[in-house]
């Protein structure tokens, strides 16, 4: 890789922001947040050292999935803003080195699009066969629903429209037939749209169901993947950088597909759901094993492609690919009670209230996340250790206003309380506790250790790019790995256990010339001419050595 190379494939070593505008920070005052207060937190998430911020859904909407349901594709929600307010946003977030990605969301509509409005009002609608339409639908799979709490079917009956409707999503989410070429042309302009706006990729939501293309008689193409090859191949003819990041959660080998097998035609890259919910099952039993089972499985992906790691994000936390026994032991250790729960499958709580605030054990929870291999997302407020708001309703949780002081409505919005998108935390980890401002004045919080890992992670682009070698050694409790890339590689070593041990390293190509140096913290140490180095590690310790050859003439 040459360096130059990491600003054409930019998404190889990005670290992702995702945030809801609503949530983020209100400048008007009306309670909800908007852009033009985001425009004000820029330079607030420069320094963090964000290279890219994802924005949730920003379109007009009902707001019944919290903006995941959507009436006008091309729209910003008035009360976010309006284009001229994004196109600000997106000018200053590039002056200061940052690029924009949206939502996509093109699996279904809100039922309250005209599209949908018309499509039901009569079977001769032009947009009739934009959505999937049955008379006699198949009866559904429990393992079908997405939201069992709320949907028994993914099949609704449309009185207006004398036929069940498809929604794979809430019933008030029908959704769109992309066997329709017409469909698939209209998505295709308004990813054109967007990328004209000056967005550099997109978050694609739902994959699998959106590529899915069911009804009687669909016309589907016989290999679904095509849609996602020609959205690829669009986004990249209209601008060459784009990225498309997948939310695909399937087990690695299908996954692989999604990124076009050995062509690397379809997503840029896909969140590792799978990584993700093994990391929970190593914290739980401090067995580092699960996680290193998982990284060592991943599939070779081909070199435009990446994995996406993720500590939390805005859903549930799904662990829906465990066993139900593991589940339950993640269950039984960071969401033992029925309220903290959701969908008989995920945890509806953030990752510090579910480590009990240990502040050790969450920052080696987030050295891993920049020290896999891949692409850190990290969910907005991660970087000052938000906790959830159990008293809000379901995945609203961990959806709650930005704390950025200890003042009123911790500094999200003047309105009153009762005005606000979405209630404050409230208790230990609430804004009195919590919150930007006094973290950034203090040398030891967890926001300015947070940055400290973005600056290490992006000086060291092997982190991103790095071929993954796990490393041999005796304890449960720890994962060793290395990173490397062409000359440049990197040690990284993590206690997920409380006591502290000492690790012994092979690392058979290097000799007492090469020195380890930390990137976190001061302190060089060198191995012997086989390559051998022991390393001691606190409880919940972790460690990042970059490998540093006499002729290196990197930084280090
Ligand atoms: C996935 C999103 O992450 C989730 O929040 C949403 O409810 C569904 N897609 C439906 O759009």
């Amino acid at each position: 890789m040459k360096i130059t190379e990491t600003s054409d494939l930019w998404w190889k070593n990005a670290v992702i922001y995702c945030l809801d505008v609503e949530t983020f920070l209100d400048w008007n005052g009306d309670g909800v947040g908007d852009l033009a207060g985001l425009n004000q937190r820029i330079d607030y998430l420069a320094e963090l050292g964000i290279t890219c911020l994802w924005l949730m859904p920003i379109y007009p909407t009902p707001d019944r999935d919290d903006g995941y349901d959507i009436t006008d594709f091309y729209g910003v929600d008035p009360r976010l803003g309006n284009h001229g307010d994004l196109v600000e946003l997106i000018r200053t977030a590039k002056d200061r080195g940052m690029r924009v990605i949206v939502d996509l969301v093109v699996n279904h509509t809100s039922d309250k699009h005209p599209w949908f409005r018309s499509a039901r009002s009569s079977r001769t609608s032009p947009y009739r066969d934009w959505y999937v339409w049955a008379d006699d639908p198949p009866e559904t799979d429990p393992s079908e629903l997405v939201f069992p709490d709320q949907e028994d079917s993914i099949w609704q009956w449309d009185e207006k429209a004398g036929q069940h409707y498809l929604h794979r999503f809430y019933r008030h989410q029908p959704d769109l037939n992309v066997a329709n070429p017409a469909v698939r042309d209209e998505l295709q302009k308004v990813a054109g749209f967007w990328l004209e706006l000056g967005v550099s990729g997109f978050r694609v939501d739902a994959v699998p169901y959106f590529i899915e293309a069911m009804g009687a008689e669909s016309d589907a193409p016989a290999d679904p993947h095509l849609i996602l090859r020609e959205l690829r191949s669009f986004v990249s003819r209209r601008k060459g950088d784009t990225v498309l990041l997948g939310e695909v959660n399937l087990p690695h080998r299908q996954q692989r597909t999604y990124f076009g097998d050995d062509h690397g035609d379809e997503l840029h890259m896909l969140f590792d759901f799978i990584a993700m919910q093994n990391l929970y099952l190593s914290l739980a039993r401090e067995d580092a094993r699960p996680l290193a089972k998982a990284l060592e499985k991943r599939p070779d992906i081909p070199r435009s492609a990446q994995w996406a790691t993720f500590v939390r994000n805005h859903d549930e936390l799904t662990l829906d690919k465990l066993t139900d026994k593991q589940r339950q032991e993640v269950f039984d250790a960071f969401g033992p009670e029925p309220e903290m729960q959701l969908y008989d499958r995920g945890l509806r709580r953030r990752l510090p209230p579910m480590l009990d605030g240990d502040p050790r054990r969450i920052r080696m929870v987030y050295s891993l996340l920049f020290a896999l291999p891949g692409t850190p997302v990290l969910f907005y407020g991660e970087e000052i250790g938000m906790g959830e708001e159990l008293a809000a309703e379901g995945r609203h949780a961990v959806r709650t206003p930005m704390q950025w002081t200890d003042g009123k409505n911790g500094g999200f919005s003047e309105a009153a309380p009762s005005k606000l998108a979405s209630p404050v935390v409230e208790g230990a980890y609430g804004p009195a506790h919590v919150n930007v401002a006094a973290q950034r004045r203090d040398p030891d919080s967890l926001l300015r250790f947070m940055a400290l890992l973005v600056r290490r992670y992006r000086e060291a682009p092997e982190l991103g790019w790095g071929d993954f070698e796990l490393l041999d050694q005796p304890h449960r409790a720890v994962l060793a790995h290395r990173l490397s890339h062409d000359e440049a590689s990197t040690v990284l070593v993590h206690n997920l256990g409380s006591d502290a041990v000492t690790v012994p390293l092979r690392l058979p190509d290097l000799d007492e010339e090469v020195l380890l140096v930390d990137q976190l913290c001061d302190g060089t140490m060198g191995v012997d001419a086989k390559g051998r180095v022991e390393l001691d590690l606190e409880g919940y310790g972790f460690r990042w050595l970059r490998v540093v050859r006499p002729d290196d003439r990197r930084l280090s």
